[in-house]
């Protein structure tokens, strides 16, 4: 028995031993260097307005929210407004010109990839800019089961060197982290956390192709020390809005909505300006020259370049670079490069 029982006894802990190393995280995010990295030292390339998808001026990216995670992006924004039915919605400033459907239907194809990719953390940035009452974004986030990948910080907010590693993240399954720009509110959800307690922002709506700044805009006055930051990588170009017919508006909202909202003027509004009223200027996401925008390194204006800026200024990396049209240009290239490897 003896001469037999120590091999197999052996064996058998040999077995074990490899159940787990295998069940030890070996991957987080597709890389092994990001496991015992904390979350708020690593760099993700974030989807702009990724809800808004399609052709459209008003559109900021060109492929869907589940063909992004699968790019590996791994940074999600969006924004969204009530719409005229009451539904939380994904809507471009105006749920008459731009509804890209309710937010549970977004909320649920996160969960259902989230599913899928047991070794992947995601985060999520909702901007709330009508203050809607947390409590529906807690509605919508329970009805799409999504709530239980959420991370809860121990405190709020978490100290910058207190995160946890993707490592841990990943073996207690909160592999979301949910930020929100206004009307956080931990107190009543503590999974919600407000983004200018962690994250500073450059600015946005730059109409400048080289990028050649990485000041703080908001929030107003912050200092960078202690902070995460979000780095707007995306570019605007002017349009005069007697030169966008409305059937060009949006994807869900365009026909009749559009017409409406259009003769109203309304487009400035779509686009977030401040002058409304015909002849303006509006701002549009520049489709032409996101494949420059989104360029890993070399030319100016690309993202190494900005980033190389920031690093100067604050001497670390972004934690986040937001871009429109994540499939232009080499952003998930650009991801490794910023993390190091
Ligand atoms: C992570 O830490 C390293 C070492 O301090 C630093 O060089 C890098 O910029 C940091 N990255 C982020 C995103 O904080």
């Amino acid at each position: 028995m003896i001469p037999f029982s120590i091999p197999l006894l052996l064996l058998v802990s040999l077995c074990f031993l490899n159940i787990s190393t295998i069940s030890a995280q070996s991957l987080c995010n597709g890389h092994a260097e990001l496991c015992s990295r904390k979350y708020s030292n690593i760099t993700f390339i974030g989807a702009h307005d990724s809800a808004f998808v399609g052709d459209s001026p008003a559109d900021n990216q060109g492929i869907s929210v589940a063909a992004q995670l699968d790019s590996r992006i791994r940074f999600l924004q969006s924004q969204a407004h009530i719409n005229s039915f009451k539904t939380l919605s994904l809507c471009h400033t105006s749920c008459f010109l731009n509804d890209a459907g309710p937010l549970t239907t977004f909320l649920s194809t996160i969960k259902t990839w989230l599913d899928k990719h047991p070794d992947e953390v995601l985060t999520l940035l909702l901007t709330n800019g009508d203050r809607t009452d947390i409590k529906q974004y807690d509605t919508a986030f329970k009805s799409s089961g999504l709530n239980k990948y959420a991370y809860t910080p121990p405190a709020h907010p978490l100290r910058f060197d207190a995160w946890p590693t993707l490592a841990q993240l990943i073996s207690s399954k909160t592999r979301l982290v949910v930020f929100m720009d206004y009307g956080a509110n931990s107190a009543t959800v503590p999974y919600i956390l407000d983004e200018f307690a962690y994250f500073f922002e450059t600015p946005f709506n730059t109409l400048d192709p080289t990028f050649n700044q990485c000041s703080i805009d908001r929030p107003p006055g912050a200092k960078p020390d202690g902070r995460m930051y979000v780095v707007n990588h995306f570019l605007d170009k002017k349009i005069t809005e007697g030169d966008v017919k409305p059937e060009d508006i949006g994807t869900k909202g365009k026909g009749m909505l559009g017409d409406i909202a259009g003769g109203l003027g309304g487009l400035g509004g779509l686009f977030g300006r401040k002058k409304r009223g015909l002849g303006d200027d509006i701002l549009v996401p520049d489709r032409e020259k996101a494949k420059e925008t989104n360029a890993k390194g070399g030319g100016k204006g690309s993202i190494g370049a900005q980033v190389g800026k920031c690093e100067g200024l604050y001497g670390r990396m972004p934690n986040v670079v937001l871009l429109d049209f994540v499939e232009e240009g080499q952003g998930v290239a650009a991801q490794r490069v910023l993390n190091g490897f």
